[in-house]
């Protein structure tokens, strides 16, 4: 019997993204047959409220494959079921507890989709109750903490109640298909470990751009900006699954004990390398696929005169054998010309070109690794074009994963949703890997926080500020939707 209960049952994370992915499980039969779902949250409401919502979420966001199944949908919801929930209240505790069967075989996961303040008083109500024992597990949604103190503090109290491998830090990014690809392309091949380190690769890019804006999550977002909300957690795992040494094996601690080496061999920069090596920005007024859209100081619940970024680009540096002196370009942004998220490894020009100058400066090799929109895998060769004499042009050997298999595709909530239920906690994070994330962010945040002429804004709709190009063009280096073929 597993029972899946979710806090923050009623809240936007929960009705776009939880529900519809648990809905995708169930109607792709990967949920067991004696599954249970009990949202929870403070609003009262019976369960036939609940179940219209629920209802509504999966016609709205749900999988193609079930949203217009309707005998499938009640059969969901037949097992959908409410609790009040208020965390400070434990006798809405003992409501829940008496919905929950605690025979030795029951599993429940717990996923806390609430903010950060309340991970704590829920948990100490949970373990009061006596329902984090045994096979007990707790989903905690990001941001982990405000800052290095805070997610320490947060990480220490949920260690009086849980053992760390009870606790699953969610990061949907590690649950892309193309981010676990990473882990396959890495070291399931041989050709590429020769070459994947400072000898052959000239830079790493990894730049998250998006089109929306801050949508319905103005207040949150305000108080979040860019680096805590993109940079802290997406863009460093990615970082760390890039630069990791091979792990012993592919157990979770194997992985995440190569990944907290990355991040702690990150450059931790002074506030002087902070207004170099870093650019951030914020949208004003544009257009994003030809549609005007407003700046983000216009946008509901931010305040007219905010300060907060929208926009990051980071030169970030690895202190180790494998990468000193390799940079690694961050970059995330929203309102930005198209949407896309790409890991880019350029690798070293050629020692000497045969061709001669007629064929201008040839752009080196690079492998483009691509997780959204589309999923591909391109390493671009130089190769001969048809025809009479030689003209060298940039040829992609691409794989396609859309074309190359005919299998599912599975949501990254889906599938992260599926390892809690089965106890993988290989794409969590794990509590040191989120405290050196913090480490290495602190200083960013402290130095922009004393420095008020440092940020810049772009127009919705571009690839942010010019500031951003420049960074790389210091070092002779380009973002990609910049480079032009010599
Ligand atoms: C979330 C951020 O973690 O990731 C959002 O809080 C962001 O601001 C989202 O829009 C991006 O995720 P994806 O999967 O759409 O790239």
């Amino acid at each position: 019997m597993t029972t899946f209960v979710l806090f923050g049952g009623t809240g936007d994370l929960a009705k776009r993204k939880i529900i519809p992915a648990l809905y995708s499980a169930f109607v792709n039969g990967r949920l067991d047959a004696s599954f249970s779902f009990i949202g929870a949250a403070r609003e009262v409401l019976n369960d036939d409220e609940f179940r219209k919502r629920v209802a509504a979420s999966i016609e709205t966001y749900g999988c193609k494959e079930g949203k217009t199944d309707t005998e499938k949908v009640a059969d969901f919801l037949a097992l959908t079921y409410y609790s009040k929930i208020d965390a400070r209240e434990p006798d809405d505790f003992n409501v829940l507890k008496q919905r929950l069967h605690t025979s030795e075989s029951n599993a429940t996961l717990f996923y806390l989709a609430t903010g950060p303040d309340i991970f704590i008083p829920v948990v100490e109500q949970l373990s009061k109750h006596g329902l984090v024992e045994g096979n007990a597990r707790v989903v905690v949604e990001k941001p982990l903490g405000r800052d290095a103190q805070s997610a320490k503090e947060i990480n220490h109290s949920l260690r009086n109640y849980l053992r760390e491998n009870q606790i699953y830090r969610i990061d949907h990014y590690l649950g892309k298909e193309m981010v676990q690809n990473l882990l396959a392309l890495r070291f399931a091949n041989l050709f590429l470990e020769p070459l994947w380190n400072r000898k052959w690769i000239q830079d790493v890019h990894i730049s998250i751009a998006e089109q929306v804006g801050v949508e319905t999550r103005g207040d949150f977002y305000d108080h979040t900006g860019a680096l805590r909300d993109m940079v802290q957690n997406h863009l460093l795992q990615l970082v760390s699954i890039v630069a990791m040494e091979p792990p012993v094996n592919a157990n979770p601690d194997a992985i995440r004990d190569e990944k907290v080496k990355v991040l702690r061999a990150l450059h931790k920069f002074t506030p002087e390398e902070v207004s170099k090596k870093t650019v951030r920005g914020q949208y004003r007024a544009g257009a994003v696929d030809g549609k005007p859209v407003i700046g983000y100081q216009s946008e509901p619940g931010v305040p007219t005169s905010s300060r907060t970024e929208t926009f990051v680009a980071i030169r970030a540096e690895i202190n180790n054998w494998r990468w000193a002196g390799v940079p690694f370009y961050l970059r995330t942004g929203k309102r930005m010309a198209s949407r896309s998220a790409e890991i880019t490894i350029n690798f070293k020009p050629i020692p000497y070109s045969i061709f001669g100058k007629s064929q201008g400066p040839l752009r080196s090799n690079r492998l483009v690794i691509s997780l959204q929109p589309e999923e591909s895998v391109q390493l671009f060769m130089k190769a001969k074009e048809p025809g009479e004499g030689i003209r060298l042009s940039d040829v992609a050997l691409n794989l396609d994963f859309a074309e190359a298999s005919n299998s599912r595709r599975v949501e990254s909530y889906e599938r992260l949703l599926l390892d809690a239920l089965h106890g993988d906690l290989t794409l969590f994070v794990r509590d040191d890997e989120l405290s050196a994330a913090w480490e290495w962010v602190d200083p960013i945040m402290n130095a922009w926080n004393n420095d008020s002429e440092g940020l810049k804004s772009y127009i919705a709709g571009s690839w942010g500020p010019a500031a951003s190009s420049y960074l790389l063009a210091q070092n002779g280096a380009a973002w990609g939707e910049e480079y032009v073929e010599g």
